[in-house]
């Protein structure tokens, strides 16, 4: 307990003493979840609980390039505006010692249980993936999402099967037909025909009647290896088709597909899928990973993800590190099935914001206000392009047909400064292209072509005296602002 409350301290300390400059930081959000100060990654336990929407997500207020040790803590009523409250979980026993990692949350009889991964690696010479490192599943209840109880350990090494490398976290709980269910994302050992070591991605689901007891259920590791690892899956029906989502690891680039260092997309689960044929990408864009979903209390399926990416230090990086904090969570979306596929809008929430529709003088329009809403309609697949920044230094999204592409490089052929090293993306609806809604929120751009079909996710790092937008190559279009 005193490691716990010591642990805050100094995470508030740190928030405290780096108030001033993290509050002037021109890309500071309006909308979206940020670290407090530090570093932010993945979101975990999104649930509402007695009304209130809670978000914790991966937080290292001590150091802006991660290393994690804490779940971060937020509330909302709307989803949009955010109270941020003091760290919830942090490494104070030994199970966790290198880590809380990511989690998730059960609501159930006016209480809650959060499941996470407590990581342990131990110093030495070690490769941390068959040796050197504990995944231990643990549990803590609360009354209030604030404080929490003792930690409880509900798996172990000793728990996951013969075949799975040391690489097991990310629990994702739910109910069903009286059970609980637990889903793990994992690395299986694997030889290739050559007898070459070629890990595969997978998942293990475990099964309770009490939350406490678990015992496995279903291992699912694809045939053939799509990636060496999965994190952060996740497991729920739209309408009546059950959906996986996961971030496999490993998968290599061809053209339009996987274009990130890592992936995050969803299969639907049916016997004997082959993710190779089922995956879909979530998102296009260059910062988009680790999404969670859970249900609000209307039956909503609401999903927000980690608007980053882990390991991009050799390609890009996010400008506000200078001003002491980097990333934040994508807008909070919802998912609704149509057409063998899922659509991801932003929550209906921000149709209630108090937008102020402006006109664009020759289609320019230099956007004073933080946040930006620019829906595009009519299209019909015609060349269309809109231009954040200037032509030293912006991003360019243009689409045509059914195809659509965010580059950040500028006529001079070099990637433009507001990218931090962002260079093209591109992806693709199924029909030609109709409709685009772009939502700007200082640092964060999220464009959904298509009321959702296919959605872009990028970081943006314009000065305040930089943010223009130009629609010229555009026909039908409303900007409004806040
Ligand atoms: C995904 C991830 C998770 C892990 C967490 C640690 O970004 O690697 O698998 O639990 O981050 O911060």
């Amino acid at each position: 307990m005193e490691k716990t409350l010591q642990n805050i301290q100094k995470a508030t300390a740190e928030e405290e003493r780096m108030e001033g400059t993290v509050k002037n930081c021109p890309f500071r959000t309006k909308f979206h979840i940020m670290p407090p100060v530090g570093w932010l990654n993945d979101p975990n336990g999104l649930c509402q609980f007695r009304g209130i929407y809670h978000a914790y997500f991966q937080y290292s207020p001590l150091n802006v390039n991660g290393g994690g040790g804490y779940w971060g803590h937020c509330t909302s009523t709307d989803m949009l505006h955010w109270e941020y409250k003091e760290p919830v979980l942090t490494t104070d026993i030994p199970e966790d010692r290198s880590g809380v990692y990511s989690g998730s949350a059960l609501i159930e009889d006016d209480r809650m249980y959060l499941f996470y991964t407590g990581n342990v690696k131990m110093p030495g010479d070690y490769d941390y993936i068959d040796n050197g490192r504990i995944s231990t599943q643990i549990l803590v209840e609360s009354d209030d999402g604030q404080r929490m109880s003792e930690k409880v350990k509900l798996l172990g090494m000793e728990d996951y099967p013969e075949d799975i490398t040391q690489h097991v976290r990310d629990p994702k709980v739910w109910k069903e037909g009286g059970k609980y269910y637990m889903v793990l994302g994992a690395r299986a050992r694997s030889r290739d025909e050559n007898g070459k070591r070629r890990d595969k991605g997978g998942v293990l689901i475990y099964e309770s009647e009490d939350k406490r007891n678990w015992k496995l259920y279903r291992e699912l590791v694809p045939e053939k290896a799509f990636g060496y690892m999965w994190e952060c899956p996740d497991i729920f029906s739209l309408k009546d088709k059950r959906v996986i989502s996961y971030c496999p690891q490993g998968l290599e680039t061809q053209n339009e597909k996987f274009q990130n260092i890592y992936q995050s997309g969803y299969s639907f689960l049916t016997q004997d899928a082959d993710p190779e044929k089922t995956f879909r990408e979530w998102d296009m864009g260059f910062d988009f990973y680790a999404p969670q979903s859970f249900e609000a209390d209307d039956g909503r399926r609401i999903m927000i993800g980690w608007a980053g990416m882990p390991d991009t230090a050799d390609t890009h990086r996010n400008l506000s590190v200078d001003n002491g904090w980097q990333h934040c969570l994508s807008i909070p979306c919802e998912l609704e099935y149509r057409d063998g596929k899922i659509f991801r809008m932003p929550v209906r929430e921000i149709y209630g914001l108090e937008w102020k529709e402006v006109s664009a003088e020759n289609g320019k329009l230099q956007w004073n206000g933080k946040t930006m809403k620019l829906n595009v309609s009519g299209i019909g697949g015609e060349k269309t392009v809109i231009r954040l920044g200037n032509r030293e230094n912006g991003m360019r999204i243009t689409t045509e047909g059914n195809k659509a592409e965010l580059s950040f490089f500028n006529e001079n052929g070099f990637p433009s400064r507001c990218g931090g090293g962002r260079g093209k993306r591109s992806g693709r609806t199924e029909g030609r292209i109709e409709d685009i809604l772009v939502l700007i929120d200082s640092s964060i751009v999220e464009i959904f072509l298509n009321g959702g079909e296919t959605v872009f996710t990028t970081r943006i790092y314009l000065e305040n005296n930089e943010r223009e937008i130009d629609m010229s190559a555009c026909k039908n279009y409303k900007i409004e602002i806040i």
